[in-house]
């Protein structure tokens, strides 16, 4: 095996000792977040409980934040039913991700309107909405939250520092639009665990593996100590955890250059190691590196990698089985490496492996630490809801998740069952919308 590949091993990979000092860390992250202190972790209250699956209604839901934005009509059956959603599904426009707040509120009302306009909805009654933000927020009621920082890319102006509500509330009633209200707000991973409580009373975790990555958990409220209103409660809340921040995994010299050339250096270190939005331009800076090291044929040496890599092609390289590597060839054709060689194609593939597998065995250990964290010799079943294309759609992705978290596990490998909760994000924040009109 050729020798730089091996370094590349060995400093990607995650043996079980540096999982278990992980875990550690991850929980006393947690803890200090939750007390207020200075932690990676912000551990924002997400001001729900979790929900009984006896609650109804028909809710509209719009889920912003990842590469789509989809608006959903969700309808709430009781004793955990939820009928098939009606869902419209857009591509974000690049105004709504880098423009200004007017841009972005007005991409996300447009949409919503097109929708009940297409489904005919009846206009003349109050139309009760949740929303979906996937972004850290601070909230103080599950009808408000004001936005922390963007990640993902995002650099809309003029939103950092406001309540998201009442800025969409507000271009609702621009457009002539007041009935429609929004009900609650909450994060992807927060809609994730409510859609996988809501059917199944064992879920007590929701993780998006998308273009971000991030988690939620239930809290005993009387632990959040930073929250003196909060603490003095008995009962639970959802926890939206912002894992995506978490800065204690030590960084590989590629992992510094990708932080140093994105839209929010010095954050987010998690997110850069896990999620979609940035393992391709991992790829592509290893790929770089490895060209000018005079790893690769001289072919290679046309590669366009700015940006080169989607991670849907690192999952079809990946899967890619056949010995002469026909769809690896093609990739790198369209990216002006036409004549790669099959040693290029192979080396490309172990890159692709090394960093899927580095991505999966990180969000299996945060998944082992947050579940071991309320219980911690595993004495019961926990499900965890995943929603996120990584997680659905790349190429052994889910099983390498799973291995991980067995092998932390070893003999207690059954506690924790991750799930894919499809557009759990979405149905989610419908179920909150429920839960608040309800109070
Ligand atoms: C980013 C966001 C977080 C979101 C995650 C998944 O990490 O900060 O709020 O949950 O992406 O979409």
């Amino acid at each position: 095996m050729n020798r730089k590949i091996e370094e590349l091993k060995k400093d990607f990979r995650l043996n079980q000792k540096e999982r278990r000092l992980m875990i550690g860390q991850v929980q006393k992250e947690m803890q200090l977040g939750l007390r207020g202190k200075k932690s990676s972790l912000k551990m924002l209250p997400a001001f729900v409980c979790p929900p009984t699956g006896d609650e109804k209604g028909t809710y509209l839901a719009i889920d912003f934040g990842g590469t789509n934005l989809r608006v959903l009509a969700v309808t709430l059956k009781g004793n955990g039913e939820i009928a098939e959603p009606k869902i419209c599904s857009h591509v974000i426009a690049q105004k709504a991700i880098s423009g200004t707040k007017d841009n972005l509120c007005d991409f996300i009302v447009e949409k919503v309107i097109e929708f009940i306009k297409l489904h005919q909805m009846d206009i003349s009654r109050e139309i009760e909405i949740g929303l979906t933000f996937s972004f850290p927020m601070r909230q103080k009621s599950i009808a408000s939250g004001v936005l922390l920082n963007w990640t993902k890319g995002f650099t809309t102006k003029g939103m950092v520092g406001k309540d998201v509500v009442r800025l969409i509330q507000k271009t609702f009633s621009k457009k002539g639009f007041p009935q429609i209200k929004i009900k609650a707000i909450a994060n992807d991973t927060v809609g994730t665990l409510l859609r996988g409580r809501y059917s199944n009373s064992s879920c007590d975790m929701g993780v998006i593996l998308g273009t971000g990555t991030n988690a939620a958990y239930i809290e005993r409220a009387f632990n959040i100590t930073k929250d003196k209103a909060l603490c003095n409660k008995t009962g639970l809340m959802l926890i939206n955890m912002e894992w995506g921040g978490f800065n204690l995994v030590p960084q590989t010299k590629y992992d510094k250059e990708l932080d140093l050339k994105s839209s929010n250096p010095g954050e987010q270190f998690l997110e850069k190691m896990v999620s979609a939005h940035y393992l391709g331009e991992l790829v592509s800076l290893i790929v770089d590196d490895f060209v000018a090291a005079g790893e690769f044929s001289s072919a290679m040496q046309f590669i366009q990698t700015k940006n080169c890599f989607t991670t849907q092609e690192l999952s079809q390289i990946i899967e890619d089985k056949h010995s002469a590597l026909p769809v690896t060839k093609k990739i790198l054709a369209e990216k002006g490496a036409v004549r790669a060689s099959q040693r290029d194609c192979s080396l490309l593939k172990e890159i692709a492996k090394i960093i899927m597998q580095r991505s999966a065995d990180l969000a299996a250990t945060m998944i082992a630490a947050v579940i071991k964290k309320g219980d911690c010799c595993s004495y019961r079943e926990h499900a965890v809801a995943i929603d996120g294309s990584l997680y659905e759609k790349a190429y052994g992705y889910k099983e390498n998740v799973l291995r991980t978290i067995n092998s932390i596990l070893g003999r207690k490998r059954k506690a924790i069952v991750p799930f894919v909760c499809k557009d759990g994000s979405g149905i989610g924040v419908a179920i909150a919308a429920a839960i608040a009109s309800k109070s």
